[in-house]
């Protein structure tokens, strides 16, 4: 058979095979990688999500914890899987945004990547060990002031959300703080209860039901407005350090080349459980808030990122972080 006809042919069978691949979609379990370590905020959420996307998908969803370097191995291990559908990757400002101005990344966070969903976010809250002797934000502001030396503030690493959001608190308060890099905030919310670090700029999903166990303190949310799920805490506003804004997005997202029907599959399933009321209600008494109806469609998430990416860049390449 002549060359042109059979390459042809092969170019036929091949498309028709990854059509019927992607209409099939899914025939075996998917992986969602999630950057940080099991029982942080970012694991907890994609646990309750996942669980009603394998009823949408009617396939098992894995969760695979692969950690370290604020979640950019992670994020590298689902750029370098196979664009089928069957790797997902979860994330947020800081591993979709933060990195790519912290870390010499071996992958572009743009253009190696396609949004599938924006997800749940959630402003961030300033909490300490129970040691601590501070009542208010402002006491506990002096108490950092007091110290001889910075004080011990845990992280999941540098570039993640925990840590711009220290960096943010260092900024607003001209306070130093001692990084403690963990891998994930799930891991440093033991280390605070159990007192050996002395306070996280954390997720409010994290902290909120040990704020309620009274087994650490919180101090203030950075948000405009107080956190249905915790109207007894403050803004940071309301605490005396005004601006102190900043909200966790989290989202979606699979390597460049997956088949767009395979998105549009994935996307129709993390819609589903989104707005599934019994989801939202586990994800909302956690203090998480839903997305905009009109932000979820993959495009959506694109934007955002972008725009995220070209408000923080300048200011965290200011920032200058170090990174081991
Ligand atoms: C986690 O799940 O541990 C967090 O998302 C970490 C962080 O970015 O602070």
């Amino acid at each position: 058979m002549k060359k042109p006809l059979f390459a042809a042919l092969i170019a036929t069978l091949a498309f028709a095979t990854t059509a019927s691949a992607a209409e099939k979609f899914p025939t075996r379990p998917i992986t969602v990688v999630v950057p940080f370590a099991a029982g942080g905020p970012s694991d907890a959420m994609m646990r309750i999500l996942g669980e009603r996307m394998k009823v949408a998908l009617g396939e098992t969803i894995l969760i695979e914890n692969t950690t370290g370097a604020g979640g950019s191995i992670g994020v590298g291990r689902v750029v370098h899987s196979a664009a089928d559908g069957y790797t997902i990757g979860f994330g947020h400002l800081g591993t979709h945004v933060a990195n790519g101005a912290i870390y010499k990344l071996n992958y572009d966070l743009v253009a190696d990547l396609e949004p599938i969903v924006l997800l749940p976010s959630n402003p961030m809250i300033v909490v300490s060990k129970n040691a601590v002797p501070a009542k208010s934000l402002k006491e506990l502001i002096d108490w950092l002031k007091s110290r001889p030396q910075p004080a011990a503030a845990g992280t999941a690493g540098a570039g993640s959300a925990s840590h711009v959001a220290g960096l943010g608190f260092e900024a607003v308060t001209g306070l130093k703080l001692q990084y403690v890099p963990y891998r994930g905030t799930g891991p440093a919310m033991n280390d605070l209860v159990a007192g050996q670090i002395d306070l996280i700029v954390d997720q409010l999903s994290n902290s909120i039901n040990q704020v309620r166990a009274g087994t650490i303190r919180g101090y203030a949310v950075t948000d405009a407005k107080r956190a249905e799920s915790a109207t007894d805490i403050p803004t940071a506003d309301e605490a005396g350090l005004p601006g102190f804004h900043m909200t966790l997005w989290s989202g979606l997202w699979v390597p460049k080349g997956t088949p767009k029907e395979i998105i549009t599959r994935l996307n129709a399933a993390a819609v589903e459980a989104l707005n599934d009321p019994s989801v939202r209600k586990q994800l909302e008494n956690i203090g998480l808030q839903m997305p905009p109806q009109d932000q979820l469609s993959p495009q959506a998430l694109g934007d955002w990122q972008k725009a995220e990416i070209a408000k923080w860049w300048p200011m965290l390449k200011a920032a200058n972080v170090k990174v081991e």
